[in-house]
This record gives C-alpha cells, sequence and structure tokens, in this order.
C-alpha cells in the first residue's frame, strides 16, 4: 500500500468515541455498531485510511480505530506539541498511540503544529528510520515553517509525505499563499481538514436536530445561501449531492479531502465524490460564489494560537 495515489480520499475520525462529544457538537451521537458498519464499508471502498489524534473523540477515537478497523487499514496519526520541549516526548507519546492502535508502526505520522519543529521533527525522523512510521508529514504549517521542515528531512534523507491543513470551499488562504502549489512542485500531497467546514457546508435540512456547531453556524448559513444553491445545481450535473460537490471540489484539483465520517453513506458519499471531476469553470463558479458570501470561519491558519512564539 506504498502507491500514493491510494490518497483519494481520507475518513476523518475526530468525532469518533465521546457519545457526549457527537451529542453536544453534532447534534447526536453514533454507537459502535455504526463505526463498524463504517468501517466495514471504507475498507469495501478501498477508502481504509483513517486520520486520527490522540485527543480525538476525547481520548477514544483511537482506542476505537484499534478495536475496529482491521489491519489492512492505514493509521494516519499525529503528535501534537505543546508550547514546551523535553527529550524523548514524542516517542513517549507515539508509545502509547501504538498501544492504542494494537500495532507496532504507525502508516503516516504528522507534527501536528509548528511548535519546536527542529526537535519534534528529528525524533520522528529517528523513528521513521527504525522502521515505526511509514512516512512523516507536517499540519497547520505555514510555507516558511514547511520549507524548513522539509531541509531538516532532506539533510536526513527523508521524504516529506505531506502537508495537512485546513481547506476548503471558503477556506482557500492556503492556496492563495502558494503552499498548495509549492506541495505539488516538491510532489507533497497536501490533505485538506474539514472540506465541509464541520457542517457549514452541508446545506441544512427542515427538522435537523439542533447542535452547538449549528447554533454557531446559524447566522452564516443565510449568507451562505447563494453558495448552497450553486453547489446544489452542479452537484445535480454530476448527480452528488451539495455537500459531495465541497468533497469533488478538492480532488478535482488535487487536494485529498479529509471528510469526518462516523456513518457508512458518509463513505459512500466520499468514496463516489472523489472520482467526479468538476470542470474548470464550475471551480470557479463556486470561488467566485464563497468569496461573494465573504463567510469565514476562523481562516485557514486557525490554530495559530496554540503556536509558540518566537
Ligand atoms: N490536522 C488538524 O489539525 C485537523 C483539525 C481538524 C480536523 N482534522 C481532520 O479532518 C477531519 C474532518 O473534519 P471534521 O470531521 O471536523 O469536519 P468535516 O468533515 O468538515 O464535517 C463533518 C460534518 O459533516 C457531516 N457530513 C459528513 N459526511 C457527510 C455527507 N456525506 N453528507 C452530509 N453531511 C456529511 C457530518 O455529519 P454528522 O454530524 O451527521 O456525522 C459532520 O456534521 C477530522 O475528522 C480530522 O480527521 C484535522
Amino acid at each position: 500500500m506504498s502507491d500514493k495515489n491510494i490518497y483519494r480520499a481520507i475518513v476523518g475520525t475526530n468525532s469518533w468515541g465521546s457519545k457526549a462529544y457527537g451529542k453536544v457538537l453534532r447534534g447526536s451521537g453514533v454507537d459502535k455498531e455504526t463505526l463498524r458498519q463504517t468501517v466495514r464499508e471504507a475498507m469495501d471502498k478501498g477508502l481504509a485510511i483513517f486520520d486520527t489524534a490522540q485527543d480525538y473523540g476525547l481520548g477514544m477515537g483511537q482506542k476505537l480505530i484499534g478495536e475496529l478497523c482491521p489491519k489492512q487499514a492505514l493509521i494516519s496519526a499525529k503528535y501534537t506539541p505543546g508550547t514546551k520541549y523535553a527529550e524523548g516526548q514524542v516517542r513517549r507519546s507515539f508509545e502509547k498511540d501504538l498501544k492504542d492502535f494494537r500495532r507496532d508502526h504507525v502508516d503516516i505520522y504528522w507534527l501536528h503544529l509548528p511548535n519546536f519543529i527542529e526537535q519534534n521533527l528529528s525524533e520522528m525522523i529517528e523513528l521513521y528510520k527504525e522502521g515505526k512510521i511509514g512516512n512523516i508529514g507536517i499540519s497547520n504549517f505555514s510555507l516558511d515553517e514547511c520549507k524548513r521542515a522539509k531541509k531538516l528531512l532532506d539533510d536526513a534523507g527523508v521524504p516529506l509525505f505531506g502537508v495537512q491543513n485546513h481547506y476548503s470551499i471558503i477556506a482557500r488562504e492556503w492556496e492563495k499563499n502558494g503552499l498548495v502549489d509549492w506541495c505539488k512542485e516538491n510532489s507533497i500531497q497536501f490533505w485538506a481538514w474539514a472540506v465541509l467546514e464541520e457542517g457549514l457546508l452541508v446545506p441544512p435540512k427542515k427538522g435537523s436536530k439542533l447542535s452547538v456547531m449549528k447554533l454557531i453556524y446559524l447566522n452564516r448559513q443565510s449568507r451562505l445561501l447563494p453558495l448552497y444553491k450553486k453547489m446544489y445545481i452542479i452537484g445535480r450535473r454530476h448527480g452528488i449531492t451539495a455537500a459531495q460537490v465541497a468533497m469533488a471540489f478538492c480532488s478535482s484539483k488535487g487536494i485529498v479531502p479529509i471528510c469526518g465520517c462516523r456513518k457508512p453513506y458518509q463513505i459512500t458519499d466520499l468514496d463516489a465524490a472523489a472520482d467526479v471531476h468538476l470542470t474548470d469553470k464550475e471551480i470557479k463558479v463556486l470561488e467566485q460564489t464563497a468569496d461573494s458570501t465573504g463567510v469565514k470561519i476562523l481562516g485557514a491558519d486557525m490554530f495559530r494560537f496554540a503556536v509558540r512564539k518566537g
């Protein structure tokens, strides 16, 4: 499973695990059996790549991956650095991850934030050279930080696999400032997280359950009506839903969408959307309409507050 082409789309798991988290944030929790069926659908569709981190599902997400995912499934996990560094911290955290995953290896391991880049990446390079990590990626990095990380990895003879940043129809800053092109020029994958903006890019249905996210989004949803309309029209042309248009928007540009899936139909949708190619004209219409609404969610660099100064 080393061919990069298999990374068509990624199953996001940050709402796996805690029922309370699901209920409060998303309006409903899902049970273990539903997640089991979701995993089965992902395996059947060849979308067997699960993206996670220690805090997902209030700490339960990784354990569920270990319990529910068969050995052939690929795991994309992260080390989340704080604003202090203590030698050996990545290895210690990684060993805990392996216990959660019930494995001796992680397929892709990301440095979740650009804190202590040299120190943390050096530890990841050691794990890579020991064969415990299949690929190294970086997440929530600016272009300058990406270049710094790549230089360090190049010097160690280790490829930079990918950059995982926030990107969607309404959050395209990483494209505008050249990061996405830099990735393409260097054969580095760009993975987009929250392509549905945690539900904001799913046009609301009448009678759907209220949740914290939906309350936060209420005002923005009405401003996004022109975009929803275009997504519907374009989706109908391709036989997909408006939400799938947000996924296909990424894959049509060579960007790998990570989509939060906790129900089997969401895998089916993601798989189908990743094969749809929107035309340049359709992409332009979506971008222009999104820009004209002026709607943003904290911007594409929303975790900068957690990055150490200096
Ligand atoms: N690297 C990082 O710093 C970072 C940060 C955040 C997230 N991530 C990764 O990115 C993933 C995606 O982000 P996310 O899960 O927060 O948000 P998301 O994928 O943008 O949106 C999830 C929302 O979309 C809905 N949805 C999913 N598939 C759908 C479909 N086919 N049709 C209609 N609605 C659909 C879900 O509905 P339900 O509520 O009904 O399930 C949920 O409300 C995460 O799971 C995580 O793996 C990475």
